[in-house]
């Protein structure tokens, strides 16, 4: 062969390994509503930035005849390029090699380049479309994940990790996403189960569709399991994009600070009237978060799980921050195991990275019943109580209303080292509302009253008064575990004041192999 044959055969090799499994299987892909692998990386990177590595791997499998059928690539497109202008890696299951399903040399190509992105120190992006397990290629399939596994585990907290589910995920594969920072799944074309329905009805004798058992809607929505529910592909590379934007490339680096046009000073008069008089009336904490963050950009993770508490990205006077704010428009804003759970990963995902939490508190207390204790609200209260006591990121607490009880110390109190705790005048810091206090401090008194009006009068008079000694803002602030009490339109310069002095912030824990964090 001379030189220019050479040439012609690479590029051959090239075209050969970019059709994938052949233009039949692309042409089925596309009439599934999905892109192929290839297409989701040139959509997701900079333009032109993408640089593929390990094109010309095949498989190694002589069993079932698979000698004979090779494909360039074998089943992942692997490599790196960029998302505005930063490095990242990126993986993406071919469905039409094998279905995308997993063989040892596709795992190592997986495997090559999260060890390089965490020598580089860059995000890794993995985009899931894949049957499991090579069923040709037995346990080298399944030793192929675990090697994968143990890599998500070491990057974990080192670099973001993002999981886009563009189709099926099953059996064990799903637990390299459940490894990853963020899940997104696409809306009708992913599922992600470890067993699958015809296994569930064998085993269980429960019929139930796919989408049911693991759609995107479900783990939306009940598991919690994806952080995000795309309406298609398209919105799912938006979403990877978008989060980038607030995380640094590793642990070692703060999140990058951009130019922000919308000023820092100006006064939001509608927040002083937005709390309403009735401390039983609902509002919707996310109209305060649109209005304090820059241009009402709010990047809400887990919008359709646990919504009785918001948390998501958004940004200060250009400055990435992650949010958690009490939801008074769902359950009262009340914390339960799901609230627990939802913002525990959260707050640690903001500290592992590096970003300041900003909390808005409006918490009546723990959700009560059976249900909760026995379903350990103990142990998954206690998460994020660990979270926030263990992140050492500026930690902005603002009060907008209640705040009782042990929901009080968990919601970023003062004492798990709170760097500034600011409430609005409508604050209620107490042990717990007028209600329940007056039942226990005057429950005799007030079943001795025989006349129903003057026991209502005096059942009113007596919460009066505890609401005002005790549910306001100053008997924290008298304490010093409220630094201010500030006005409610003055919120915004306020974080950002606070942020910017608290930008050099130092703390750290105590040297230990880990925490023991209740699980
Ligand atoms: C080898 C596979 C495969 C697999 C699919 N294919 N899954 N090849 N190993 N696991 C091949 C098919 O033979 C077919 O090849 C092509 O991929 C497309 O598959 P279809 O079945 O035609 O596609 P579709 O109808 O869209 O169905 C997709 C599917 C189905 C639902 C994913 O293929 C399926 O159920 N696959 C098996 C899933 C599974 O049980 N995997 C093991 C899970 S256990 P041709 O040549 O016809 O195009 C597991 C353990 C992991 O993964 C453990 C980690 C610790």
């Amino acid at each position: 062969m001379d030189s220019q044959q050479k040439i012609k055969q690479l590029i051959d090799f090239r075209q050969e390994a970019r059709i994938g499994g052949g233009e039949k299987r692309i042409d089925k892909q596309h009439e599934q509503g999905k892109y192929t692998a290839r297409e989701r990386i040139e959509m997701l990177l900079d333009e032109g930035s993408f640089e593929e590595t390990d094109m010309f791997v095949t498989h190694r499998c002589t069993e079932f005849g698979m000698e004979k059928t090779k494909f360039l690539g074998d089943g992942v497109v692997t490599g790196h390029g960029t998302i505005d202008g930063r490095i990242v890696y990126v993986y993406a299951q071919d469905f039409t090699v094998f279905g995308g399903s997993l063989s040892e040399t596709y795992a190592k190509k997986i495997c090559k380049i999260m060890d390089q992105a965490m020598k580089v120190g860059a995000p890794i992006i993995g985009i899931n479309d894949s049957g499991g397990a090579r069923i040709q290629e037995g346990v080298n399939s399944l030793a192929g994940y675990a090697e994968i596994f143990q890599r998500n585990i070491m990057a974990s907290g080192v670099v973001p990790q993002i999981s886009a589910i563009f189709g099926p995920c099953a059996g064990g594969a799903v637990y390299s996403p459940a490894l990853t920072d963020v899940v997104i799944m696409s809306d009708k074309t992913s599922y992600m189960f470890v067993t699958g329905p015809k296994v569930t009805k064998t085993v269980t004798g429960e019929n139930i569709s796919t989408e049911d058992l693991g759609g995107a809607t479900m783990h939306a929505t009940k598991s919690g399991v994806a952080h995000f529910r795309a309406d298609d592909e398209n919105e799912g590379i938006m979403l990877i994009r978008k989060t980038l934007e607030f995380l640094p490339q590793n642990n070692l680096e703060d999140p990058v600070i951009t130019r922000c046009a919308d000023p820092i000073d100006r006064l939001d008069d509608d927040l002083n009237e937005i709390i309403p008089d009735n401390p039983n009336q609902a509002y919707d904490v996310k109209d305060i978060i649109y209005t304090i963050v820059d241009n009402d950009d709010f990047l809400e993770f887990h919008r359709h799980y646990a919504k009785n508490i918001v948390v998501g990205f958004a940004k200060f006077n250009g400055r990435p921050v992650g949010i958690v704010a009490n939801q008074p428009n769902f359950l009262a804003g009340v914390l339960d195991i799901e609230a627990s759970r939802k913002a525990a990963r959260f707050v640690r995902l903001c500290d592992a990275f590096n970003v300041p939490i900003v909390t808005l508190v409006d918490v009546p207390g723990f959700l009560p019943g059976s249900h909760q204790e026995y379903g350990g609200i103990i142990i998954h209260g206690a998460k994020l109580l660990f979270a926030y006591g263990e992140a050492t990121v500026p930690k902005i607490t603002i009060t907008l209303r209640k705040s009782y009880g042990g929901a009080h110390d968990v919601m970023s109190s003062k004492q798990l080292r709170g760097d500034y705790n600011y409430a609005w005048p409508s604050a209620q810091i107490a042990v717990m509302g007028s209600k329940g206090a007056i039942e226990i401090l005057e429950g005799k008194k007030i079943r001795s009253i025989e006349n129903p009006d003057e026991r209502k009068e005096y059942i009113k008079t007596k919460e009066d008064e505890y609401l005002n000694n005790f549910a306001n803002p100053y008997q924290a602030a008298k304490y010093g575990y409220i630094d201010d009490v500030i006005e409610p339109r003055n919120t915004r310069f306020r974080i950002i004041r606070a942020l910017q002095t608290l930008a050099t912030k130092k703390d750290s824990n105590p040297p230990k192999k880990h925490s023991n964090m209740p699980l």
